[in-house]
């Protein structure tokens, strides 16, 4: 009996210790933040011509960004400023080559029009070292923080999630010239809170290509071999750059972003830095995916994280394929946007109503 009291104790002591640790790391974050916040140039600044868009807080940094929340005063609404800003040191050369990526990204993303992809306003040009775009603004964090804060999702939460990723990736799968996305990963969905049925929508397009037809067969050569974080692309994008890649990228990503969600670590290479995933090759070695024993997870889930996660691009499920799986069947297209709830509710209590 006492053995079964302690045994309790300890697992409250552990919840208990996790929950402290996870509220460490959200100080820390946040403290990081300001700290940039305070250092950022761009800190208590307007841009444009007549001040239109006010900065207000720094969201996140990246090597060469910044996002801010900030104020548009011509259209009264809170938007997302993505500041780029070429290193002075670079040569002419590698400037050239950032900014021609930065308006690839804004070419495609800017024709962009679904709920489930964080919609371009603008791209404005601040100097000639410094140039910012205009993002819908999202105002739930992202999902990497979200696991990282709760470690992993139920299954029907991510069945929620997943399903409207796969619903942005259809549509940019049917466009004329289909767009891959080439970056999808927790920290590029983001999460927009205060609707009744909470909202994912996708970003950063930094990566993304466009394909010339939408013949299913029609696919694109391999330009930047090992782009991306590698946790989420697929076995073929790290072999020989003349081999073709096609809208099956993001769906092993998909593939991979749904495991994580339901067992709170991604399928290959969890533990691994990026280097050694690339010095140890281990996407070219993931055959075959494993799960754990717990969580308890559906046939279904499993077989979609299966047809997602196939070794051979020719093996692995289509996007509209995906689309028709009875494990987001009845999520695609069905999100309804609903007013914002006057009450602070989370993403879990929306989910459990
Ligand atoms: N972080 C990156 N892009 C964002 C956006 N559009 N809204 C909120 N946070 C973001």
């Amino acid at each position: 009996m006492k053995f079964y009291v302690l045994e309790r104790e300890d697992a409250e002591i552990a919840a208990e210790r996790e929950k402290l640790e996870r509220e460490r790391q959200l100080h820390i974050r946040e403290i990081k933040r300001v700290q940039h916040e305070d250092d950022s140039i761009f800190n208590k600044h307007t841009i444009q011509k007549n001040d239109r868009y006010v900065l207000l807080t720094l969201l996140g940094k990246g090597g060469f960004s910044e996002v801010w929340r900030a104020y548009d005063l011509d259209s009264y609404r809170t938007v997302a400023c993505k500041i780029h800003r070429v290193n002075k040191q670079w040569g002419d050369h590698k400037k050239a080559s950032y900014v021609k990526h930065a308006i690839r990204e804004k070419d495609i993303h800017k024709t962009l029009e679904h709920p489930n992809i964080v919609k371009m306003y603008e791209l404005l040009t601040i100097d000639q070292d410094t140039f910012c775009t205009v993002l819908e603004y999202c105002d739930g964090n992202d999902l990497d923080h979200y696991l990282k804060q709760h470690g992993c999702l139920t299954e029907k939460e991510t069945r929620l999630v997943i399903g409207q990723v796969v619903d942005a990736l259809r549509y940019l799968g049917e466009r004329q010239s289909p767009v891959i996305h080439y970056d999808l990963k927790p920290a590029n969905i983001l999460l927009q809170s205060g609707c009744r049925k909470f909202e994912v929508k996708i970003t950063d397009f930094g990566l993304s290509k466009q394909m010339e037809t939408s013949d299913d067969c029609d696919s694109i050569e391999l330009t930047s071999q090992g782009a991306g974080t590698y946790w989420y692309l697929p076995p073929e994008t790290f072999k020989d750059i003349s081999v073709k890649i096609s809208t099956k990228v993001d769906v092993w990503s998909v593939g991979v972003i749904c495991y994580q969600c339901i067992y709170g670590k991604r399928p290959f290479g969890h533990d691994q830095t990026q280097q050694r995933i690339l010095n140890e090759g281990t996407i070219l070695k993931a055959t075959v995916v494993n799960f754990p024993p717990k969580p308890t997870v559906s046939q279904i889930a499993q077989d979609f994280i299966r047809k997602c996660l196939q070794y051979e691009p020719s093996n692995r499920a289509d996007v509209l394929e995906l689309s028709r799986h009875d494990f987001i069947k009845s999520v695609s297209r069905r999100i309804v946007q609903q007013p914002a709830s006057p009450s602070s509710r989370t993403m879990r209590d929306d989910l459990d109503h």
